[in-house]
């Protein structure tokens, strides 16, 4: 199997690009991060990625005219630092097909949400709000919707009677990292396939001998 070829979209403190540079620097995951890119100057991931010796670039979503200048940027950076496959790790922008036709279904985000509940912004707010039981995480291909992509793994944590906002997407984060880890694992082995949409059926991704509900006990 060879090496995963990843390309990392960040724009703030980068705890899940840190785990994935862990992860590789150890040998935990046979991938090489090519590049990490930041659409804003000031995110800390940066820092990170300097820190672990990978290169990494500021491009701004407001240097550009508009959305699709801004993505075909971004495009340009990827496929010039060679990533395949492209992780969107705090990465706080919408991408649409000018950028994801670049790379059909290799680019995975990772929501704090199970989601298709709590879409978008303030994922943790939006479940503590509602008042559900257990909230958590999901790592899922990335469509032009918002957080609607096919969903490859989650990972559940329990909303306690006590949680604030920030007890709980620090719990949520936790798992994310594991989670990211995980799927990133399983796509270096190969054992992701995925299915295109069809009339009856809406895209899918089939995963082979892992366990998608990741953090909880087997299921019998
Ligand atoms: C994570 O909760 C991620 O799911 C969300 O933003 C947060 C980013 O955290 N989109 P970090 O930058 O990886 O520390």
């Amino acid at each position: 199997m060879a090496t995963l070829q990843l390309g990392i979209l960040v724009s703030g403190s980068g705890t899940n690009l840190q785990t994935i540079l862990d992860a590789t620097a150890d040998g935990r995951l046979d991938a090489r991060v090519r590049i990490v890119i930041s659409n804003r100057p000031d995110a800390a991931a940066i820092g990170r990625a300097s820190r672990a010796g990978i290169a990494s670039r500021v491009i701004s979503h407001k240097a550009f005219d508009g959305r699709r200048s801004f993505e075909l940027a971004l495009v340009h950076a990827l496929r010039e630092a060679g990533a395949e496959w492209i992780v969107l790790a705090g990465f706080m922008r919408v991408l649409t097909p000018a950028f994801l036709d670049a790379f059909p279904m290799r680019v995975i985000n990772i929501h704090p949400a199970l989601l298709p509940s709590f879409p978008g912004m303030d994922a943790q707010g939006q479940a503590l709000a509602s008042g559900v039981r257990v909230a958590g995480c999901t790592v899922h291909l990335v469509d032009s919707g918002t957080d609607t992509g096919p969903i490859i793994a989650q990972s559940v944590v329990p909303v306690l009677q006590n949680d604030t906002r920030d007890s709980l997407a620090a719990r949520i984060l936790q798992r994310e990292h594991q989670l990211l880890f995980e799927v990133l694992r399983w796509i270096s082995q190969d054992r992701l396939t995925v299915y295109a949409a069809t009339n009856q059926q809406r895209a899918r991704v089939q995963l082979d001998d892992v366990n998608p509900w990741f953090g909880l006990d087997p299921m019998p």
